[in-house]
């Protein structure tokens, strides 16, 4: 058997599945004549009689119905097949604009690169700024994702939560004031600060608020690693996120041993009901996902 092409399996499959060879013709564009000898060439390649005609019917023999399985599969496949390389083409050759808030960039770089590196064609765009200025570029519609371990109180939003994020109280490793304690026993050491519009610090205003704790002194810094160095280097004490501290040596700070610490949240890749997702971005999305095993969808 040569030649038996997906286009004489379509014909057959289309004369079975409308009982007529004039329907058939119709629905396929094609003449009469053409789809009689579609039939007629089909049939003489696998050697055997593929219909009958009765009083107007079309009745398959069993060397029909075979052809007719044989088609159903073939043409499914191939049906699938079509589908799930446009999806791969879309992936491949999209954009994916991508903003997260300044902690997270010590967690999102390496899942980025492994994703890079599966679709090299693929535009990226990654930004980072604080909480604040992520929102505000949520609010311009400038992304396809970001991500926030508290995103803002919006309807709007779907959020899918993918890691935890802790924050610990750390000090300089020859630290020798109070700890085992709780936060308000530190309040008169010197604590370095990330700026008013961070995650981090809101996440430690609010639980100085809810706590009645008031740390006395204050010194506000802009960047998660200014402050552990600043940290390590003996100016005070501060309030990070665990991730900021895999990069230090061992004996360049103390984590603190206080009570309600560390201090919990959830990363969470975010999107906009407004913007359709790309099938980059939705990819990206889900290896974030599988990358952490975190699966429960938030919709606000
Ligand atoms: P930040 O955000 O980098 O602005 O502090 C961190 C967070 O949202 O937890």
């Amino acid at each position: 058997m040569n030649a038996l092409t997906f286009r004489l399996l379509e014909v057959f499959q289309r004369v079975v599945d409308l009982g007529s060879i004039t329907a058939a013709s119709t629905s396929l564009s094609l003449s009469q004549p053409t789809v009689s000898l579609q039939l007629k060439k089909l049939s003489s390649q696998i050697g055997m009689p593929l219909i009958e005609q009765h009083q107007g019917s079309i009745i398959m023999t069993d060397a029909g119905h075979a052809v007719y399985r044989c088609a159903q599969e073939v043409l499914t496949a191939h049906a699938r097949l079509n589908s799930q390389i446009a999806a791969l083409q879309g992936v491949e050759v999209g954009s994916l604009k991508l903003a997260v808030v300044t902690t997270a960039k010590y967690v999102i770089p390496p899942l980025l690169s492994e994703f890079c590196r599966a679709h090299p064609n693929i535009e990226i765009n990654f930004t980072v700024g604080n909480r604040a200025q992520i929102i505000q570029r949520l609010t311009d519609n400038k992304d396809d994702l970001y991500i926030f371990s508290q995103p803002p109180e919006d309807a709007e939003l779907v959020c899918y939560p993918f890691a935890e994020n802790k924050l610990q109280v750390v000090a300089p490793c020859n630290y020798s004031g109070p700890n085992n304690c709780q936060l308000a026993d530190l309040a008169e050491e010197k604590f370095l600060l990330r700026e008013p519009g961070s995650g981090t610090r809101r996440l430690v205003d609010q639980y100085c608020r809810q706590n009645g704790v008031i740390l006395n002194k204050v010194m506000i810094v802009e960047s998660n690693e200014a402050i552990r160095l600043s940290v390590a280097s003996g100016l005070g004490l501060a309030i990070l996120s665990q991730h900021t501290l895999a990069n230090s040596r061992q004996d360049d700070l103390k984590t603190l041993d206080i009570k309600d610490f560390p201090l919990k949240s959830h990363w969470q890749v975010v999107t906009h009901k407004r913007r359709p997702i790309s099938l980059a971005a939705s990819a990206f999305r889900d290896s974030l996902i599988d990358a952490f095993n975190q699966p429960e969808k938030i919709t606000k």
